[in-house]
Order: structure tokens, then C-alpha cells, then sequence
């Protein structure tokens, strides 16, 4: 693989790792928001031109309106008499009619205006004025220039279904126009001339009267509107990326610094383990040897003989006993993090911490020790259970008060899947301000009266944490302390509270 080749092949995973990582949420959160917003717009554009439509649809119904209104004065009337002047000239279709045209006394020539007429004069007057187009239309006109065109003949159609008015919006010759029109029904009366009307009887739909409203002006102001509300969603959909974007950038840095920090965390936890490793293999070695050399020193006559050299050689046993005690407490207090934990464990405290007394029936034989029975069973395996009540109970031993016999108190209660112990004594006690400070590790108090490494609490604590619980210290019997901690109990357990 050439260089190039190395690096053009790098630059598309890593191009694609980032999209999968940053370029997937921010464009899916994009779309999702680009989205809402075009639907938003979507449905507001249709508002607006419903709303136009209706506007419309208020102008052409009174229109309408108004035509049946003088249309039935006119037809009720028989048609109305008008003078022969500005327009208005004999109806040729109306030639049947006996008195068609009349003359006042006064000489006035009159003809005789019927309905469709009289309407059709006011549509021309209407049309002049470029608003409204009102027609009068039937399937057999007697007027050729009646004639419905394609849209009147089928609302003509669906009148007979027994509709009452259609509107619609249509495009016409390249024109959006709103075309409402209404059925006339046939009369008695209009027979008189319209004779001859092939299979209409009276009732029947004989015709009908429309009008049609032009979009185009309203459509027009509509464009203004729409590039106005466009805009805004224009501007609110790029404020919505930029925001997107940013809270983006702000999540995926603040990721980048945790992840950071969990680098650093686990290369001090991989210190910590090589640390204890070295503890384990290589520290105890070197002490055990110092341990016995020392002994066998002291074996030495001739060294014994010296008092100087006995006092520095008893110095360096002891100190070597002591360093192989804090490399073997710190170890285990390490091995606890390695330690898997039970699940499903459970174990019978009561008779657990017995056997424990009676194993070191010896070192308690001048002590009193009252429990307070029963114990719960509790979530925890037995050897862990042990390792936790002898802490305890070397605890209470070695603290106990040098004037007075020790007495030991335990007890528990259990609640909400917990079980809470509590080991009272009255030994020497821990005043207030060190109660907390005890359970650090190797921090012991009396370092020169008591043995012991100061490991035992801060593993009861390790130990309790771990177990999803806590181990702290109140007033004990005397001036001594109780230790009390809690552990999880056996789920059948959880209602029993034996409270005492
Ligand atoms: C006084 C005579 C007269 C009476 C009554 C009359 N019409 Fe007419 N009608 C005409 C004439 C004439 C025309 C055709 C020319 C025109 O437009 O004036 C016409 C046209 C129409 C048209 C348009 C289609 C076409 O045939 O040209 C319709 C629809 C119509 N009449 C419906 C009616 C109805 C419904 C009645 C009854 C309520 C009625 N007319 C009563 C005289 C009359």
C-alpha cells in the first residue's frame, strides 16, 4: 500500500467515523426539525388560501343571493315592462308573446323584460365591471349563447342526483377562478315560454344560475403573504440548525473531556493493579528473609551478650514483623478490588458469627458477648461474611478498655432489603472527631499501644461500599463505640423486621 493509499484510506474511515458519530444526530435532529417547519409552512399556506377561497365563496353566494331574489320578483311578475332604450331591446325569443311590446298613452314604447333577460342584463352590467361573471345555463337553452360549457353541464348532471349548489375552484382557459352554482327547479309557469322542454316536468332541475369569482387578485396578495411567512420559517429553520448545531458541539467536547478523563482514570487504576502485583510478588519475599535472618541473629550468643546489640537486634525483628504485617494487609485490601462479589449468595448470620466466637473461644473467654437473636440471613457469601465479623470482632478485642472486662453487644434490624448491625462495646471508644478518619487506610490512632496494621476498618469499608452499603461509628456502652453497618438481606427477608 503506497503512502497515499494509506491516507486517502484513513481520511474516509475517519470521515465516516465522524458522521457516524457527530453527522448522523445533528443531520436526523436537522431533518426532523427542517420537517416540522415545512409542515408547519405547508399548513399555514393552505390556511391562507382557504381562507381566500372562503372569501370568495362569500362574495359569489351573494351574488347569487341577490340574482334569485330579483329573478323571482321578475318571473313572479311575469316579467316586467321596460322602455326600448339603453340597451334593452325586444326579446326575439319572446316574439310568441302576444303583448310583448306595448305603447303607453303617451306614446313610451315598452317590451316585455322576463327574469333571465332581466339577468342577464345585470351580468353584462357585473362583467363590465370585471368582478363577478354570472350566467344563466340550461341543457336545452333556448338562447344558443346559454349554452352551458363543460363544467356547467356536469354540476347540470349532479344537480339531478339532487345536489342544491356546487363550488368548486377551476382553472379555465389558464384562469383560477371560484365557480359556485345553484339549480333553478321547473314551474308550472315557465312552461308558458319554454313550451317545448323534452321529459321535464314541473320540480325538475331546469337549469341553473352561476358565478364565478377570479382568484387571480386574491391569489396575488396571497404571494406577498407567502414570501413573508416563508421567510420567517426560512430564518427559524436556519436558527434551528445553528442551535442544533451548537448544543451539538457543547454535548460532543463535554463527551470528549469524560472520555479523557476515563483514559486517565484507567491508566491510574492499570498503576494501581502493576503496583499491587509488585506488592504481592516482590515485597514479600524480601520481608519474610528479613523476618528469619533477624530471628537467627538472635540466636547468636555471642551478639546476645551485648546489650546495645540485643536491644537493635529485638528492634529490627520487630519492624521487619511489622513491614511483612502492612505488606500482607495492603494486598488484601488490593485483592478486594479484584474480588468478584456473589450474586445469590445468603448466609445465616446468627450462627456464622457463633462459630467465629467459638473458634476464638480463647482470646473472648474473659469477655461477654450478648446477642441479640435472631440474625437475618443475609445477601452476602459466607467467607466474606467472615472476613466482615472478624474485623469486627478483632476490633472490639484489641480496643477493648484495659481497667474493665469487655462486653460486646450485637444486634440487627432489618428494613427496605437492608439489614442494619450493630456491635456495641465498652472498650477504649473513638472520640467524635476521629470516627471518620479511622476508616482511611493504615490511619491508626494509638499506633504505639495497640497492634495491628490499621487496615481492618477501611477493608470493612471497601467491603460495605461495595455491597451497596455503609459502615460508620455512633456512642457505644461506657465511652466505647458501636460499629454499625448495613448489608443486603435475602429477599425473603424483606418483610420480617425483627425489631428488639
Ligand atoms: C316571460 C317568459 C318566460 C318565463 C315565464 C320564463 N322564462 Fe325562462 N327564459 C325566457 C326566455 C325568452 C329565455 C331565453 C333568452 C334570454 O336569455 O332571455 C329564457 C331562458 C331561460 C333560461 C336559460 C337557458 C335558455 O333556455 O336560454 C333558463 C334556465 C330559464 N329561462 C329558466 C326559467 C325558469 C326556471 C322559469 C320558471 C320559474 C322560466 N325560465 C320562466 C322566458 C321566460
Amino acid at each position: 500500500m503506497t503512502a497515499r493509499q494509506s491516507w486517502s484510506s484513513w481520511s474516509a474511515t475517519a470521515g465516516e467515523r465522524w458522521y457516524q458519530r457527530h453527522g448522523l444526530p445533528i443531520i436526523s435532529l436537522g431533518l426532523i426539525w427542517t420537517l416540522v417547519l415545512a409542515a408547519s409552512l405547508g399548513w399555514n399556506i393552505h390556511l391562507l388560501f382557504a381562507n381566500a377561497h372562503n372569501h370568495a365563496y362569500g362574495i359569489a353566494n351573494a351574488a347569487l343571493d341577490k340574482d334569485l331574489a330579483y329573478r323571482q320578483l321578475v318571473a313572479g311578475a311575469g316579467g316586467i315592462y321596460a322602455p326600448i332604450e339603453g340597451g334593452i331591446e325586444p326579446n326575439p325569443y319572446l316574439a310568441h308573446i302576444p303583448h310583448r311590446d306595448i305603447t303607453t298613452p303617451d306614446g313610451v314604447a315598452l317590451t316585455l323584460v322576463n327574469s333571465s333577460y332581466f339577468t342577464r342584463l345585470v351580468h353584462d352590467i357585473e362583467a363590465a365591471e370585471g368582478q363577478l361573471r354570472g350566467r344563466v345555463t340550461s341543457l336545452h337553452p333556448m338562447r344558443a349563447a346559454n349554452s352551458p360549457d363543460d363544467w356547467h353541464r356536469q354540476a347540470l348532471a349532479r344537480f339531478n342526483e339532487g345536489l342544491e349548489e356546487i363550488r368548486e375552484v377551476v382553472t379555465i382557459d389558464g384562469e383560477h377562478q371560484l365557480r359556485v352554482m345553484r339549480p333553478r327547479h321547473a314551474q308550472e309557469s315557465c312552461f308558458h315560454c319554454h313550451p317545448s322542454l323534452p321529459g321535464i316536468a314541473p320540480g325538475d332541475v331546469f337549469g341553473g344560475l352561476s358565478v364565478s369569482v377570479p382568484l387571480g387578485k386574491l391569489h396575488g396578495d396571497l404571494h406577498a403573504q407567502i414570501a413573508t411567512l416563508s421567510g420567517g420559517h426560512l430564518l427559524f429553520g436556519a436558527l434551528g440548525w445553528l442551535g442544533i448545531g451548537l448544543s451539538y458541539r457543547r454535548i460532543t467536547r463535554q463527551q470528549r473531556e469524560r472520555e479523557q478523563l476515563l483514559r486517565a482514570l484507567q491508566l491510574r487504576n492499570q498503576e494501581l493493579f502493576r503496583l499491587s502485583d509488585v506488592l504481592a510478588h516482590h515485597f514479600q519475599e524480601p520481608t519474610r528473609r528479613l523476618v528469619s535472618f533477624a530471628r537467627h541473629l538472635q540466636r547468636r550468643q555471642v551478639l546476645l551478650a551485648d546489650e546495645d546489640d540485643r536491644l537493635a537486634l529485638g528492634f529490627i525483628d520487630s519492624q521487619a514483623r511489622r513491614l511483612a504485617a502492612l505488606v500482607r494487609d495492603a494486598q488484601r485490601y488490593l485483592e478486594l478490588d479484584q474480588r468478584q462479589f456473589e450474586s445469590g449468595a445468603s448466609t445465616d448470620s446468627g450462627p456464622l458469627l457463633h462459630s467465629l466466637l467459638a473458634q476464638r473461644a480463647e482470646e473472648w473467654a474473659e469477655a461477654q458477648v450478648v446477642v441479640q437473636e435472631p440474625l437475618p440471613t443475609v445477601a452476602v457469601d459466607e467467607q466474606l461474611l467472615r472476613e466482615i465479623f472478624g474485623i469486627i470482632l478483632d476490633n472490639a478485642l484489641r480496643f477493648r478498655h484495659p481497667q474493665r472486662p469487655l462486653r460486646l453487644t450485637v444486634s440487627a434490624k432489618v428494613s427496605d432489603g437492608r439489614a442494619n448491625f450493630r456491635f456495641t462495646d465498652n472498650g477504649q471508644g473513638i472520640a467524635p472527631e476521629y470516627r471518620e478518619r479511622v476508616f482511611v487506610l493504615f490511619s491508626r490512632l494509638e499506633s504505639s499501644r495497640v497492634a495491628g496494621t490499621g487496615i481492618g476498618l477501611a477493608m470493612l469499608q471497601k467491603i460495605a461500599q461495595r455491597l451497596g452499603g455503609e459502615v460508620h461509628i455512633e456512642d457505644g456502652e461506657a465511652g466505647g463505640c458501636s460499629i454499625v453497618l448495613d448489608l443486603p438481606v435475602v429477599e425473603s427477608q424483606w418483610q420480617v423486621t425483627s425489631s428488639k
